[in-house]
Formats: C-alpha cells, structure tokens, sequence
C-alpha cells in the first residue's frame, strides 16, 4: 500500500463544483423530508406565486445548525425569505423584514463588542478559560419591531418564525426567548392570529420548545423546520408549495410544558448542582415517561402529519429462527396512499413488554421502515425485522438481559400514539438471552421513579397470537478477554507498533501535539487540512505510517471555508474563529496579496442530527453518509467526528440538535445508516459520540452521570450498541463527563468490556477534546485513557507525553496497554484513505 503525498486541499477556484451542487441537492432532500408538519387545518399547501407575510427573528436569519464544533462553514445558505421569494411567492412584509434586519445588525454589534471584551480579558485566565466562555455566549438574535396591519397587507397567510440558537458548553434554560416564547414573540404570535389572515407558525430549532401558545391563539399550522442546513429555505419551500409532501416525524416527544418531562426540577443547572446529575427517571426517558405516568403531552414521538391520508396494515408477523443466536421478529405492513396527493408513510412497529419481577415502560420501538413516494391509491409493503434482544431487559439481580415470560404485543401504526395491535408473542417461561458481568458500580443509592400501575396495551382477541419457542432460542455468557487476545487480523499494525520506541508509542497515544495544554487548538488543531478538529501524530513517517486527519460533523463536514499559503506554508489563522465564525468581523484575515495562493473548501452544510432522524429514512441517510464521504476524500479527512448520538434526556441539554432522539433504536439505526453510508466509500469511517451519558453541557468536563446499570444499558447504551454491531464504525469519541464517579474517558467497563467484550467493536477509540488537560480540575488521566482502552488522546499535547513518559517510568502504566491502544489506532490509519487501495470498512471486514 503507497501513503498518499498530502497536498493542499481545496481548490484555487471558487467556481462551483459538480460535487456541490449534486450534495446541496441531497441536502435540499433531507431537509425537506425532515421538516415535521404538526398541524394544518387545510391552510397548507400553499399555491407557489400567492402573496404571503413572513415575520420572526429565523425569517432572514434562519438557523441552519448549531454553533461550535457542530457548526458548518458552507458557501452560502438558503434561508426562508430566500427559499419562499426563489420559489415565486411575494412578500408583503418588506417593511418589517426591513426593520428586523437594522435591528439585527445593532444586536450583532453589540455582541461583537462583547466578544471582543471577553477576548481581551484574558488576564489570569488560560486559553481554555476564554474558549469555553467563547462556546457559552451564543448571539441571541433580536425579536423585531410590533407588526402592524399594514406589515400583513393584502396577504391571506402569515408565517412566523421563532428561532432558537444552541450550541455546545451550555444547556438552555426554561426561561422566556429560550425554551418559552418571549413577551414580544407572543405579541407578535397574538397579532398575527386575531388578524385577518391565516397563521402558520413555523419552529426554526433544533429542540422543543414550549407549545402552549398553540392552545391559546389559533394558530392555522405548525410546521417543525429544525436547524435544516443550507438548502433550509429551499426545502421550506418545498414543503408549503407541495412540492415536496410533508413526512417527517418527531424524534421527541414535546411536552405540554417543561414541568411535565421527569427530570425537569433537577436537570443541570435547574436544580443548582451541574457536578452531580441524578438519572432518577432510570429507564422512563421521552415516550416511556410519558406513556408510563399517563401525561398527554402537546405531540407524541414519531408524530408528523402529511398532506394526504394513510392506511396501514400489518400483513405477516412471523419469528425468524434460523440463527439461535440472533432470533428475530419479522414484520409485514402494508401501507396504502387513501388521499389525493403523493407521500410517503413510515410504518412503525412497537412492543409492549409483559410486566413480571422487573417493570417495564409501556411500549418501546422496535424498528420502522418508510415507503418510497406512494401515488394516490397505491400500496406498498415494507418490512421490519428486529432482534429477540429488542424485546429483553436487563436484569440486575442477574446481570442478564431477559425476555421475562409473558404476552409481547407487536404494535403498529404511523406514530407512537397511533398504534394498533398486530400479533401478540407468547412466551411460556424466562429466557436469559445475555448474560453479562455488572459494569459502572453505582457509588451510592440511586432511588429511581417507578410507575404505579403501567396501562396494559389493548390487544384484542381477535389479534393473531404466536407463540416464542424457548427450545429454539440460545442465550450466550459474554466472554471478557480483550486484554488477552491477540488479533491476527491487525498483524501489520501489531508488527510496527512492536518497532515502535517508548517514545514513539507515547506520541502515537496522543494526536499531534505540538499546544502546552491543547486549548489553543480547541476543536481545530489540524495542520495538514485547515479547520480539521485534528490528526494524528507525525512520528510514525519513518515507518510509514501517515499522520490521519480528522474533522467534525455531524451536520456536514467541519472545514475552513478558505485559507491561504504564503511561500509554501498556510497561514495561521487565530484558531477561535474555528469555534465561532462570527468572531471574523472581529479577526479578519490578512489580504491575499501576490505571493498568497488562497484554497477554497466547500462543503455540504446538511440538517442537523435531530432532523436527518426526523426523516425516519435510513436509505436517505445512508446516502447522505456517502456524500459527506466523497467530501472527505476530497479533502484528505479520514475520520469524521460524527455521528453525535446521545440520548435525548432531557429538551434543554445544549446539544441536543447534534443527537438523533430520545429513543435509542431510532438513535442506533441513524447512526448505523449514516456509518454504512460514510463507510461505503473507501478508507473514510465514522467515530460514533459521545460514549457515554454525555447528556449535559453545563460543566459538561466534570459532571457525573449517575445511573442504573439497567438504564445505563436499556437506554444510554443500546443505541451505541445498535450502531456498533450493525455498522462496526472506524472509531469510537469517548464524552467529558463521568459515569458513575468514573470519568467516561478512563472507564474500563465502557470503553473495554462493553464495547469490545459484549459488542465487538474492532476499530479505535479517542477521547474528547482536552478532556486530560490539567486545567480542569477534575480531568482524566492520559495513562488511564491508556488502560481502559481509550487509544488516542485527542488533540494531544505536550502536556499529555510528558504525563504518559512519567506513568511509563513509575509503572502505573504497563506498556503492553500503550501498545494495545497504538495497535488499534495504527490498523485505522493503516485501512484509511491515506494510503493508495483502500478499501471500505464495516462489518464485512471483521466477520469471522
Ligand atoms: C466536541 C466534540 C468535537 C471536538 C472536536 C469537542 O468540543 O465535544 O464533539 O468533535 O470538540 O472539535
């Protein structure tokens, strides 16, 4: 295999590529099949060419992402004004729009001096003070002016657009402007619906917000735009023209009010401790909650409306039991088009799990499938095949996950509230299906909430019964022997890192690392490719082994969108602009004069993670994984920082528009979509994030997440686990946080035993962004990074060699660890895109 010669990547030209407008297209694709139409009281459609008002701070503004690393620096973005007035519609609401936009150039101002002030007052503080203050000041966009009659004119609809802005290193807040409308959108909210015209409100965020204005004003329509990347406004469009047929579905379930979600009195900083986060609500997260303790909330999980009517009906249930290891339950559902319009329906098929010795949530999702573009009057069939392991839960007294014995309804329908039973399975005793030793002690009591009484699902008799043959179902004992075996399928990774000196294998531990303490290159810390998180160490060239670079995600791939060189080298840039872009009216570049060559990289700003799930299209996914792939080979990225897939604990955690859902087989099956997609192409891989309980961002460095190990695993777990097992992901980002009074990045249980023992996974772990710099008071340790199998200490700094060398020296680190993590890491880089001939990685590789 012949290491490829690094290059400058990008282009000279600014002219648009074939690559561009393909992906933009697949963007403007997922974006309209990820918008979520709450309600319509016949108002949508709208004919393209009508007059229309539009209002609210995401009309011209439109969020397409996040802030931080999720953030994304594309060409140009779409934004709703744009996408309505390309589309043909006239706005009447130029005044107000007009206005909205002085306004919005002031607060901006405003802010920038703020920014600028936190900048400059670095006094006493180290550079990883300022970046977190840098992520924590998100630029609130102003509300705009009171609207009056004459902003409406003769226009029969108003849109409003509430939008939000989110990022990493801090959770919103129940307050007004955040999760609750503001006074002034409220007002404006109260105009628009005592008007004439019609209202359609329109939610530009990647998170739920507050519903209860829906119940006070009347409200036409309520269309859930997300965060959706840069053809936002185009697939807006799309959506309210018809062009495009509404059929996304919420991943979430959006409550009534905040108060109603389990954890609402003590997530994060609601309860003034963001040190220790109690999960109290163990295993009742989302629908589970909510279906258990009998709350209706505003809009159930999986809810989405379309344009035309849907029938569903399950055909064949049947147990498939060819492999005793891996019984599963298949599932046929035909779905018919009984409207007038052209859609498409995602079947979704539930279980409600017999209550015996351990109480289970009221019913759980166990796989879904989406029709292609159904014709008024046609019929497809789909199917859904899951895992007997779906159906179990985890035992604590016996470390086991279990199939307790007992009727199993099979549900089905187009969202979680619409469900009907469709075979009920019957099983006459206990199955132990895994049995697995206990990870992550808990250190104290944990006392979680339990239902009452779980309403049982209603499945008459009428409903075909199937019984579960016990004789024909295999448990298995997990076997913990990472440590001890030897891989023969790294054998070339294995007989280099053998060639290795001690310090050698130190630097393969951390990535490049040339910051005292890896602040300074927070999030961006690549040489090789401009505005790359990072890459790995440059003292493997001897033995050929590349420096392999990596980037985020998950909402396209993370880039600088121009550099320059100048006499052959790039020209530094000062790295907080990588964290926030618009700190560049406050730093700008330098003019390219004649001996500056300027490199463009444009890349694809997709919908964040929330609404590629809310397309529940894992075809569509995969796809988009394959685009973001061609984008990494174009610009020399191996490993792309993405997908983000914690679970959705709780609406206000700061990032959660980066992650899939609140339920982990929706989570999982994304995140294996979209590692299929990336993986498809040759040498390019995923690192699946942030393993695990990751699931707050105030204090997020230091905080712990206690849990049950049941919880832990039903539901914190199992997604990682789906994505793993189906997809087998280059590399694995282990999360700031603790689990269980053990920081997640030195967890032997997690990184070692359940991801290698009990799921497989053969690809490489790295920690976190600066998550052992000594600036934290409560870091975690490099030479324990070392021992639990975390391979690579990311960005890597001088400080982390020189922690490593000491721990080699006094033996608290046992070299055949270090050796064991430079292994794996040096097989990744080995089977990447840095060498000529890769091939594409995924489960295939490694079966035996
Ligand atoms: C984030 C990661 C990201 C990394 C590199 C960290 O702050 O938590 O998700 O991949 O930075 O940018």
């Amino acid at each position: 295999m012949r290491r490829k010669v690094h290059t400058f990547t990008g282009t000279t030209s600014q002219a648009v590529s074939e690559r561009e407008i393909r992906n933009r297209r697949l963007a403007r694709e997922a974006a309209a099949e990820g918008i979520v139409l709450l309600k319509n009281n016949g108002v949508l459609p709208i004919a393209a060419g009508k007059a229309v008002a539009l209002f609210g701070a995401g009309a011209a503004h439109t969020v397409k992402g996040g802030t931080g690393s999720g953030d994304v620096n594309e060409r140009e973005c779409v934004t709703i004004k744009a996408g309505l007035e390309q589309a043909g519609y006239t706005l009447t609401s130029g005044a107000w729009l007009a206005d909205y936009e002085q306004e919005y150039e002031a607060a901006l101002q405003d802010y920038l001096s703020m920014m600028k002030g936190i900048m400059e007052d670095k006094e006493g503080r180290g550079s990883l003070a300022v970046v977190n203050e840098i992520l924590a000041q998100v630029f609130a966009y102003p509300k705009g002016r009171p609207i009056v009659p004459a902003d409406i004119g003769d226009a029969p609809v108003a849109f409003y657009v509430i939008a939000r802005v989110t990022g990493e290193g801090s959770d919103r807040y129940d307050a007004p402007g955040e999760y609750r409308l503001s006074a002034e959108e409220e007002e404006h909210i109260r105009i628009l619906a005592e008007s004439e015209c019609r209202l359609v409100v329109v939610i530009n965020a990647g998170s739920p917000l507050d519903m209860s204005f829906m119940e006070k004003y009347a409200v036409d329509a309520l269309i859930q735009v997300s965060e959706p990347g840069m053809e936002g406004g185009n697939a807006f469009a799309d959506i309210v023209s018809g062009r495009v047929n509404p059929s996304g579905k919420l991943t979430d379930t959006w409550a009534k009010c905040y108060a109603d979600y389990p954890n609402a009195r003590t997530f994060s900083h609601n309860n003034g401790n963001v040190r220790e986060e109690v999960y109290e609500e163990g295993i009742y997260v989302g629908y589970r909650f909510f279906d258990s303790f009998r709350v209706k909330p505003a809009y159930a999980f999986g809810f989405g409306l379309s344009y035309t009517k849907f029938e569903i009906k399950t055909g064949n249930v049947t147990v498939l039991y060819e492999n005793p290891q891996d019984v599963r339950v298949h599932v046929e559902v035909c779905v018919t088009n009984r409207g007038a319009i052209s859609g498409k329906e995602t079947a979704q098929v539930y279980a409600a799990c017999p209550q015996g010795s351990l109480v289970k949530e009221y019913k759980r999702l166990c796989g879904f499938a989406k029709t292609g573009l159904l014709a008024p009057g046609a019929s497809e069939t789909v199917t859904v095949t899951f895992p007997l392991v779906g159906l179990t839960s985890f035992d604590e007294a016996d470390s086991a996950y279990v199939l307790e014995a007992g009727d199993y309804v099979i549900a089905v329908g187009s969202s979680s509230d619409s469900l009907c039973a469709a075979a009920v399975l019957t099983l006459k005793e206990r199955i132990e299906l895994v049995h697995t030793e206990h990870i992550c002690p808990l250190r104290g009591k944990l006392r979680e909430i339990c239902p009452a009484d779980v309403p049982e699902f209603p499945a008459p008799d009428t409903v075909r019964r199937l019984t579960l043959d016990p004789g024909r179902i295999a448990g298995r004992r997990v076997l913990y022997d990472y440590t001890k075996r030897r891989n023969e399928r790294k054998a070339q990774a294995c007989a280099l890192t053998e060639q290795m000196s001690e310090e050698q294998l130190i630097a393969f531990a951390c990535g490049q690392a040339d910051s005292e303490d890896g602040g300074g290159a927070f999030g961006a810390a690549g040489h090789l490719v401009p505005g790359a998180a990072g890459q790995t160490s440059n003292q493997g060239l001897g033995l050929d082994i590349a420096e392999m670079v990596v980037a985020d995600g998950p909402a396209g791939l993370r880039l600088r969108q121009s550099y320059q060189v100048r006499d052959g080298e790039i020209v530094p840039v000062n790295s907080l602009i990588a964290l926030n872009p618009l700190l560049r009216f406050l730093i700008p570049q330098e003019p390219a004069d004649e001996r500056t060559t300027v490199y463009y990289q444009f890349c694809t700003a997709l919908p964040v993670g929330t609404m590629l799930a809310q397309t529940f299209n894992t075809e569509l996914v995969e796809r988009l994984g394959a685009a973001v792939a061609e984008e990494m080979n174009e610009f020399g990225i191996s490993l792309w920082l993405a997908p983000g897939m914690n679970i959705h604990r709780n609406p206000l955690c700061g990032r959660n528009f980066e992650y899939y859902s609140e339920d982990p087989v929706l989570s999982g099956t994304m995140a294996a979509a979209i590692t299929r997609g990336v993986q498809s192409h040759a040498g390019t891989g995923t690192t699946i994030k942030h393993f695990a309980c990751n699931n707050q961002e105030d204090n997020r460095m230091c905080s712990d997440s206690i849990v049950s190990e049941r919880a832990l695993r039903e539901i914190y777990l199992r997604n990682f686990e789906i994505a793993v097992k189906e997809s087998q992901p280059m590399a694995v980002m282990s999360s700031y946080n603790y689990i269980n009074g053990v920081h997640a990045a030195n967890n032997y249980d997690t990184l070692t035993r359940v991801l290698r023992d009990e799921w497989g996974f053969e690809g490489m772990v790295m920690t976190d962004w600066v998550t052992t710099s000594t600036l934290y008071e409560d870091c975690s340790e490099p030479a324990e990074c070392m021992r639990s199998g975390n391979d690579l200490i990311m960005p890597g700094s001088m400080e982390d060699i020189s922690r490593l060398r000491k721990a080699l020296a006094d033996g608290t680190l046992n070299i055949e660890d270090l050796k064991r993590c430079v292994t794996n890491t040096v097989d990744i880089i080995l089977r990447s895109n840095c060498y000529e001939g890769a091939k594409p990685y995924g489960k295939a590789e490694w079966r035996k």
